[in-house]
Formats: C-alpha cells, sequence, structure tokens
C-alpha cells in the first residue's frame, strides 16, 4: 500500500498528491509517470511524476479532475492508502545541452514539464518556458519556474496575463524570441501537443511532445497505447511517452481516445450522482 502524505487542490480542479512510493521515488527522472489505482478494484491510471524527493521517498503528481478515477483520486484524504503506485514508467525526455529550449505547459503538463525545465536548466540550456491556461487564476508553480528559467512567458485564452488566445501565439513567441530556439518540449492535453506541433513545423524547430493515450499496462503487454509515428506502430508506454510531434499520426490519436468514451462518461454520471446522494443524506 502507498500513503497519500498531501492533497491540495492548488488551483480549481487541479490537485497536488505527494505519495508515499520509496522505489519510484529512488530512480524516477523527468518525463516519466506512474500508474496508480484509487481503490482495489478499481481502474488504472497513468499520471505523470511532477517531482520527487529521493530522500524522504515521495513523489509529487498534478492530478487533473476529469473523470472517475482522477475525480476518486482528488477526493481521497491524506494518509488514505492506495493500493497501486507502479513505476517509474516510459522514458525520460532527453535531456542535453541542446542550447536554447522551449518548455510549453498547459493544465496539468505545467506540473509535469517542471522537473524537464529543471533539469535542462542544470544541463546548461537556456531555458524559456511558456505556461498557457484558460485564465491566469490557472497559473501554479510560477516561483519555483522563476527559478529554473531564464524566460517565462505566459498565454492565457481571457488575456488576464500575457499573450491573449491559445497556444497558436507561439508563432509570435518564436518570431520574437529575438534567438534560435533548438528544441521544444510540450506537455499537457493533446490539443496543445497538436497545435503546439503544428505552429512549430513551419520553424523547422525538433518539437518534442508527451503523448497521452489511453494506456492500461503501461509495460508494452495490453497495446491499447498504439500509435503510428512516421510510418512505424510505436506503444506510447515503452517506446515514449516522448515523441516527435511532427511525425505523430495526430487523426489516430485522437479517434483512440474516444473509444471508450461511452464507458467513461456513465460511470461518472453513476458515481457523481452516488456522491450527491450521499452528500444529501449526511
Ligand atoms: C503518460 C501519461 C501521463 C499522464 N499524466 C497526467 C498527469 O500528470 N496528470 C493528469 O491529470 N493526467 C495525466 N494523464 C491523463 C490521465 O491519465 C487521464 O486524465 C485519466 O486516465 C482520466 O481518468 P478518469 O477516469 O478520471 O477520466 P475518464 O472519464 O475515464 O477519461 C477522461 C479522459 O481521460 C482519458 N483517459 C481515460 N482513461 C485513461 C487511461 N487509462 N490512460 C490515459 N488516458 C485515459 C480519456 O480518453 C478521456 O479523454 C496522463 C496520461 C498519460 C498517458
Ligand atoms: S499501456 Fe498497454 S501496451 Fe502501452
Amino acid at each position: 500500500m502507498f500513503k497519500l502524505l498531501e492533497n491540495r487542490m492548488i488551483v480549481p480542479n487541479i490537485h497536488l498528491l505527494t505519495l508515499e512510493a520509496k522505489a519510484v521515488a529512488s530512480q524516477v527522472r523527468p518525463g516519466q509517470f506512474v500508474i496508480l489505482r484509487a481503490e482495489e478494484d478499481g481502474e488504472r491510471i497513468p499520471l505523470s511524476v511532477s517531482d520527487w524527493d529521493r530522500d524522504e521517498g515521495t513523489i509529487t503528481v498534478i492530478l487533473l479532475n476529469i473523470g472517475t478515477t482522477t475525480g476518486k483520486l482528488a477526493s481521497l484524504a491524506a494518509g488514505t492508502e492506495i493500493p497501486t503506485v507502479v513505476g517509474p514508467l516510459g522514458n525520460p525526455t532527453e535531456i542535453e545541452k541542446f542550447g536554447t529550449v522551449l518548455c510549453l505547459g498547459g493544465c496539468y503538463g505545467i506540473g509535469s514539464i517542471f522537473p524537464i525545465a529543471r533539469a535542462l536548466k542544470e544541463k546548461g540550456n537556456k531555458v524559456i518556458t511558456v505556461i498557457e491556461a484558460r485564465s491566469s487564476y490557472l497559473f501554479y508553480w510560477e516561483e519555483r519556474f522563476r527559478e529554473v528559467s531564464d524566460k517565462i512567458i505566459q498565454i492565457t485564452r481571457d488575456g488576464t496575463r500575457g499573450y491573449r488566445g491559445h497556444v497558436g501565439r507561439l508563432s509570435e513567441i518564436i518570431q520574437s524570441a529575438g534567438e534560435q530556439i533548438d528544441r521544444i518540449i510540450i506537455n499537457g492535453c493533446t490539443f496543445l501537443l497538436k497545435r503546439g506541433s503544428e505552429v512549430s513545423r513551419p520553424f523547422g524547430i525538433k518539437t518534442i511532445v508527451s503523448l497521452n493515450p489511453i494506456m492500461i499496462d503501461g509495460t508494452g503487454m495490453c497495446g491499447v497505447c498504439r500509435l503510428t509515428v512516421g510510418s512505424a506502430t510505436k506503444f506510447a508506454c515503452v517506446d515514449g511517452p516522448d515523441f516527435d510531434g511532427h511525425q505523430v499520426d495526430w487523426a489516430e490519436l485522437l479517434q483512440r481516445r474516444k473509444t471508450y468514451l461511452q464507458e467513461e462518461v456513465i460511470p461518472l454520471r453513476t458515481s457523481r450522482c452516488e456522491e450527491h446522494f450521499r452528500k444529501s443524506k449526511e
């Protein structure tokens, strides 16, 4: 069993969970993920490891409460023990001295790109961090990013901070950087990954995206995370999750992510109704 030490909503709908997971904490590297279950008969879901403390044996994940299992995890009290934390899984993000690297994160990807930005900075790169959200009240970890970034740029859809709009503004950000950008790394929702890759393509900048297809075992056995990159079949859990965004078959990925939409919506409605019913009886 794995003890949940902390569960805090850091901005609306996004939770920071700190878990005791010694084996993961001792080995995890930037860009890797774990597979968790919230309860004994629950489903397995993948979450990126956004930070860790090797001495304390703890890991931190940033969780977007979007459906049944993320909702269950978000509602757990500190002190609860959860049955499964498997990892670290996937390949670490490639960390080399590239020159100037633009790290783009949105939603839970703001958390998961943090250790990548930190490792790139430690390796001697110039790090430009771009964080994107619907509104400025959804930004988190800005202080932490300041410590590892040479420059921080923000994009908000409502224009409350930084550039107004969405990831399409990346084009102007690249143009106005005043220097060559040697690599772009993007973490977050599939729209951000896809659109970010489209925007960077004409600039010819290598763009690495951390893909998030549906996963079950996370070890290459079930095949559910299959995707096409270039003309090759890949499994995101063992070949990725990082891939060249200019090579990904985005249409296939988006289609496969919708495979279980019905099955995802029905338990969500049921669990939220049960919760509402329980609260109304209390
Ligand atoms: C490598 C990887 C790293 C991820 N890192 C994070 C993270 O750090 N923080 C975070 O909040 N989310 C992360 N995700 C996404 C997260 O796994 C899904 O949001 C979660 O599984 C949704 O489960 P649910 O039951 O709450 O929602 P559901 O209602 O079941 O699904 C909501 C959405 O999540 C997708 N999804 C459902 N089940 C899975 C699954 N087993 N694997 C992947 N996607 C699924 C669905 O396609 C749907 O779009 C990551 C996904 C991958 C593949
Ligand atoms: S999650 Fe099963 S093969 Fe990748």
